[in-house]
């Protein structure tokens, strides 16, 4: 503790003198000067004992210290430099010359001012505690003599306690005194301490102790500053937590919906930020002030304007895809403190945290939790909840058509798709063999399970003859829930088409030459098989083998082709044309004798060169007869000179 002493002697003088109003003794006729002495121990004193008697044997002082023999005058001092003696008591005496002596005893008093005067606590080591009591001790050592003492406890500047001491001892003392506190909260500023006084007469001596100051602890007083707020939403605010305590109190806050979250505030202080409030900031938020001593805490309630509180409902799961008929099982958790909480679905109340069903068999279904919170109030929390069926079948069809299809025109084909739910999760899917072809949706709310009938236009080309269309149901219930695919069974096409008869074989004009016959070769395609005809004047000298024609003569000549589908036909013009091959063959044999006449010109020349010479045999080797080498060609029997060349030599 506070080892500081403050020690203030007021002690003006070492002797203090009080005179008493000059008492004479009857009975004694002397008088003492001064009457009675309070000297400090260790002072000189010097006491004057005279008589107003002129006739006496003598007097003087009878002493353990300074005494005097008897002496025949009107005065006799006592007279000690330092007087020791505690328990001194001298006497004046005087022998009358008649009657007996007669004496009077000097009052003197020693005193000694306290060596020290100390306050202590001896029963706490470290801070009080508000409410304890707790004994504070006042040690006076050394002092004399008791009688005189006095001891005064201060609280502040306040006398609160005086103590003296009935004590006749006359040596000095260590003497102490007690004073029992108990501290209240607020009163680390209060100073004790004791004084001891010497009450001798106007001089006091006044001797005061240290000052004794100790921290008083207490838990932390309730919160004051916290107050309720509201804000507008997206704006900033703050709550001021500020409780009073020693040491002084940490803060911590929480929020009700997460009592276990202790939430960031300034750096452990009292003040806790909201930065930009919104729906989630709605509630309350309460203030932890704790020291070692123990915790006050306080709630405020934030209100933001513009803002919807959030629900703290808790689904698990938030939201559940369920077949019609299946078992189903949700429950909703509170995250902060709940007064009430109950599942219901429409009218129907569920007084427990968990909603089971074995069998849903409710299309319609709107269950939803709803809860009573402190601070926030009731609120509900809706179950998103999806209850399916998986098709009963699905099947494609030809609408208002049965049999074969003929190319180009329009046809509606239709999936039929029984009994599925919920629609908006549908897509219908046509195929053509692998190849997607449409996807359709439906925007139908309706949660009931529906039949549908998509319809899908196509105009078949020959090409699509045996082509296989589906159409798929998808039930897409992704994520939460499952995918689910029904594929309808194949719709086989059977695609008629017209003839086509393959004109690049059959010119639309064709000439004929007199004994010359031509085919005409009539080929078509088309499905079913056409049937290949040719029309014409029957007085036609023609002949027929399938689909050939072989004319003789002009004439139109018309070809059909002919199935279910259409006829198709296409008519040659047979057109006579003169015949020109007497004029040709004349042309032909003229131009064979210049040609010949030519040659043996030629030849004839090279003949004459070459007769004395040998034939070459690399060269062209003629018939061993010239003559020979005439051919005999058909009817014309113009001689042409051949030359004939002898395989070898080439
Ligand atoms: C003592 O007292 C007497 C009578 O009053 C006086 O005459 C005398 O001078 C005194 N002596 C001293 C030393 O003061
Ligand atoms: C007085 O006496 C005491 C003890 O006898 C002694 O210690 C002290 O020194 C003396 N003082 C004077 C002033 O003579
Ligand atoms: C007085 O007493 C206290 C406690 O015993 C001590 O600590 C202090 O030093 C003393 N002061 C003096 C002046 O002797
Ligand atoms: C005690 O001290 C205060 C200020 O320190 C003063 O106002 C008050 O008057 C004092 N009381 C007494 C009884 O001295
Ligand atoms: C002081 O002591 C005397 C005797 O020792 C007694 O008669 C008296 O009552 C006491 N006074 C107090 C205040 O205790
Ligand atoms: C919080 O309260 C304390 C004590 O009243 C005050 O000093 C401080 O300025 C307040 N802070 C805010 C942000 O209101
Ligand atoms: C939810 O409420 C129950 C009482 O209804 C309570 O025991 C439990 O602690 C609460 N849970 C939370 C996270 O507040
Ligand atoms: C639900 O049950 C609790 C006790 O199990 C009861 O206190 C409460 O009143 C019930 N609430 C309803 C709406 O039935
Ligand atoms: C599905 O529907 C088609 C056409 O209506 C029908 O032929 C078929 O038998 C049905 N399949 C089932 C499994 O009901
Ligand atoms: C149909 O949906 C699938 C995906 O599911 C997509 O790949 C395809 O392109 C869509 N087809 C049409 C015609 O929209
Ligand atoms: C018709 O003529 C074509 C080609 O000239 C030939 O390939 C085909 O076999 C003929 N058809 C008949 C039935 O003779
Ligand atoms: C060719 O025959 C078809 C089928 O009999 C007929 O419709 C068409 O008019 C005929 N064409 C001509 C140019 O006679």
């Amino acid at each position: 503790m506070c080892e500081i002493i403050f020690c203030r002697i007021f002690l003006g003088f070492p002797v203090l003198l009080w005179m008493a109003g000059g008492p004479t003794h009857a009975t004694c006729p002397i008088e003492l000067n001064p009457p009675r002495l309070v000297v400090k121990y260790g002072d000189s004193v010097s006491v004057n004992c005279s008589t107003s008697a002129t006739d006496h044997e003598g007097m003087g002082w009878e002493a353990t210290f300074g005494g005097t023999g008897l002496e025949k005058v009107n005065f006799v001092i006592w007279n000690v430099e330092n007087l020791t003696d505690w328990t001194i008591q001298p006497k004046c005496y005087l022998t009358p010359n008649e009657g007996e002596q007669c004496s009077e005893m000097f009052p003197v008093i020693l005193y000694k001012t306290p060596d020290n005067v100390s306050v202590s606590s001896q029963s706490i080591s470290g801070p009080m505690v508000e409410g304890t009591e707790y004994q504070l001790q006042c040690d006076i050592r050394n002092v004399a003599p008791l009688q005189s003492l006095v001891v005064r406890w201060y609280k502040g500047n306040e006398t609160v306690k005086t103590q003296t001491f009935n004590d006749s001892t006359r040596n000095p003392e260590d003497v102490s005194s007690t004073f029992n506190i108990t501290p209240r909260r607020f009163e680390d500023e209060v100073k004790y301490r004791c004084e001891a006084e010497l009450d001798l007469g106007p001089l006091p001596s006044v001797i005061s102790s240290q000052t004794l100051n100790f921290a008083v602890y207490f838990p932390p007083q309730n919160i004051l500053e916290l107050r309720d707020t509201e804000v507008d939403v997206g704006s900033p605010t703050g709550l001021n937590c500020s409780s009073n305590g020693n040491p002084r109190p940490e803060y911590s806050w929480t929020y009700h919906r997460a009592p276990n979250v202790k939430l960031k505030n300034d750096d452990g202080g009292s003040l806790l930020t909201i930065e930009q409030a919104t729906g989630e900031n709605i509630g309350y938020y309460i203030c932890h002030a704790s020291n070692t001593l123990g915790k006050a805490s306080k709630k405020a309630r934030v209100s933001v304007r513009g803002a919807e509180p959030v629900c703290p409902i808790k689904l698990i799961p938030e939201s559940v895809v369920v077949e019609y008929g299946s078992p189903i099982s949700v429950s909703c958790s509170n995250t902060t403190s709940v007064e009430e909480i109950y599942w219901t679905t429409g009218p129907e109340v569920v007084n427990d945290t968990t909603w089971s069903v074995l069998e849903l068999l409710d299309w319609d279904i709107r269950p939803g939790c709803k809860a009573t919170f402190q601070g926030i109030g009731r609120c509900s929390k809706p179950l998103h909840i999806t209850v399916y069926k998986i098709p009963d079948n699905v099947s494609i069809s030809v609408l208002r058509h049965s049999g074969p299809m003929v190319e180009g025109t329009e046809y509606q084909l239709q999936c039929d798709i029984q009994s599925i739910a919920p629609l908006r999760n549908l897509v219908v899917k046509w195929y053509k063999g692998n190849e997607p072809l449409d996807n359709v949706t439906y925007s139908n709310v309706s949660k009931i399970p529906e039949d549908v009938s998509p319809t899908l236009m196509i105009i078949p080309s020959r090409d699509d003859d045996g082509a296989q269309y589906r159409c798929r149901a998808e039930l897409d219930l992704r994520p939460e829930g499952p995918q689910h695919t029904v594929t309808s069974k194949p719709l086989s096409l059977t695609v008629h088409y017209k003839p086509r008869i393959n004109a690049s074989r059959l010119p639309l004009r064709m000439p004929v030459f007199r004994g010359y016959p031509e085919e005409l070769v009539c080929e078509a395609e088309g499905y079913p098989q056409p049937r290949i005809q040719w029309l014409y004047d029957p007085a036609k000298h023609v002949s027929e083998a399938g689909g050939n024609l072989t004319v003789f003569e002009a004439g139109l000549y018309n070809c059909t082709a002919t199935n279910d589908v259409e006829t198709s036909f296409i008519v040659v013009e047979v057109v006579l044309n003169e015949d020109y091959l007497p004029l040709i063959a004349g042309f032909v044999a003229f131009m064979v004798v210049v040609i010949s006449v030519i040659f043996v010109f030629i030849y004839s020349i090279y003949y004459k060169n070459t007769k004395m010479g040998r034939y070459s045999l690399k060269k062209a080797k003629l018939s061993s007869t010239p003559n020979g080498n005439v051919a005999q060609n058909g009817g014309l029997d113009t001689p042409l000179p051949m030359t004939k060349l002898s395989q070898p030599n080439i």
